[in-house]
């Protein structure tokens, strides 16, 4: 009878010191994932070589750390319910190959679900989470997508909290990405549970459309990217709304690239590149690895843009940074090419969330176009350009 009182404050205790790993992500993650290019056609040779890519190309130089294996690296479980890897895809063992990504100085991550099976329909997490998350630990494994395929009886709260515990149960630090597409609300109680959560359905490589699928649906980039309007005042360092993965290099037009991936760095999003880093274009390499853009993203103050006027179908957008400065990004969402002009003295940027606000009449901002990597004036004088279709004029605006 003495017993059950001790089990039950064992119980208490532990639930009560339970949290998530803080301190990872105080700026958005960067990192690349197989799912967006490859989705099943993961192997070992295709993480090696991403990570060869990262580690030379000037991405990992740039902030870019994580490399994550998405969906279908699972094989079965063994008689004691271990998770193994495919034997045929994976025959070193992902020991072995999270050594090989933290010997190029990068980060291993991994995907699991927390239902039966994975959406991809290998063998997910549910009543394995404790296992799951120690084998995660001894494989070393830096960064967990938490799906959500098969789960319609499960709270989406419970459910993701049991894997934060069990996580931290293990002992070793993870970042923990929930992706169960913005069904539950997630950034009303996510803060507390995962690093970041998806927002949204599944992005694809096109710019302003929606693909349909019999029982569900994939999204454009105008299409999430309207979708997280309202979300901003819920994200911030180390907890961040996730619109999902870059399509960058994945058959977008440049400038539609160079637009998704601005637009991405004025949310605060991830930056979880999602193309094959093995071939890409100059062009794309240039989009991802643009220092000066990625900078915006990486704000310390870790708070989103938003939109400040809207004008024939143009947004002008701002995003409060460090330092007095901001970043503006002008968004032509129409095919076709738009000329804007701003007059800075007439206009005033005010945000209530960050308590910031611009004062362009009594002040000069320096601009910096973020794209030419050229200076560009500043608030003195009137601003006119012309933004090509699909595209945005991306600038930083340092107080004088
Ligand atoms: C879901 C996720 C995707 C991807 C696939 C894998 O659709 O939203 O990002 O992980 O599952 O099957």
């Amino acid at each position: 009878m003495k017993i059950i009182p001790l089990l039950l404050a064992g119980v208490c205790c532990l639930s009560a010191h339970a949290q998530k790993f803080d301190g990872l992500d105080l700026t958005p993650q960067m990192g690349w994932n197989s799912w967006n290019k490859f989705q099943c056609d993961v192997s070992e040779e295709l993480v090696r070589e991403t990570a060869d890519a990262m580690a030379t190309n000037g991405m990992k130089d740039a902030g870019y750390q994580y490399i994550n294996l998405d969906d279908c690296w699972q094989g079965q479980r063994d008689a004691q319910g271990f998770i193994q890897p495919d034997p045929a895809r994976f025959p070193s063992g992902l020991k072995a190959l999270a050594d090989y990504v933290h010997a190029k100085g990068l980060k291993f991550g991994i995907y699991s679900d927390a239902g039966a099976q994975t959406c991809g329909g290998k063998p997910a997490s549910r009543g394995h989470e404790y296992q799951d998350a120690q084998t995660y630990a001894q494989w070393g494994v830096d960064y967990l997508k938490y799906d959500w395929c098969g789960c319609e009886d499960l709270s989406a709260k419970g459910a993701y909290t049991t894997m934060r515990d069990a996580l931290h149960a293990a002992g070793r630090p993870v970042v923990f990405s929930l992706c169960e597409w913005g069904n539950n609300t997630p950034w009303l109680w996510a803060g507390s549970v995962g690093n970041s959560w998806r927002t949204t359905t599944d992005i694809t490589p096109c710019f302003d459309c929606v693909l349909n699928h019999p029982t569900w649906h994939q999204w454009g980039v105008l299409q999430i990217l309207d979708a997280q309007k309202p979300l901003r005042p819920y994200a911030g360092p180390g907890h961040w709304n996730d619109p999902d993965m870059l399509e960058v290099g994945n058959g977008m037009s440049v400038n539609e690239d160079r637009a998704h991936f601005s637009m991405w760095c004025m949310l605060a999003a991830p930056l979880i590149s999602g193309n094959d880093l093995r071939h890409m274009s100059p062009q794309t390499l240039e989009i991802l690895a643009n220092k000066e853009v990625i900078a915006v993203n990486q704000d310390k103050l870790g708070v989103e843009g938003f939109v400040y006027s809207t004008n024939d179908n143009v947004e002008v957008w701002f995003k409060p940074l460090s330092g007095d400065r901001w970043a503006m990004c002008v968004l032509n969402r129409n095919p076709a090419a738009k000329k804007i002009s701003f007059d800075w003295k007439k206009e005033k940027v005010a945000d209530g969330f960050s308590k910031r606000d611009t004062q362009f009449d009594t002040t000069t901002y320096a601009l910096r176009n973020l794209w030419s990597k050229t200076d560009a004036g500043d608030t003195g004088k009137t601003l006119a350009a012309e933004v090509p279709g699909h595209d945005v004029l991306l600038l930083r605006l340092d107080k004088q």
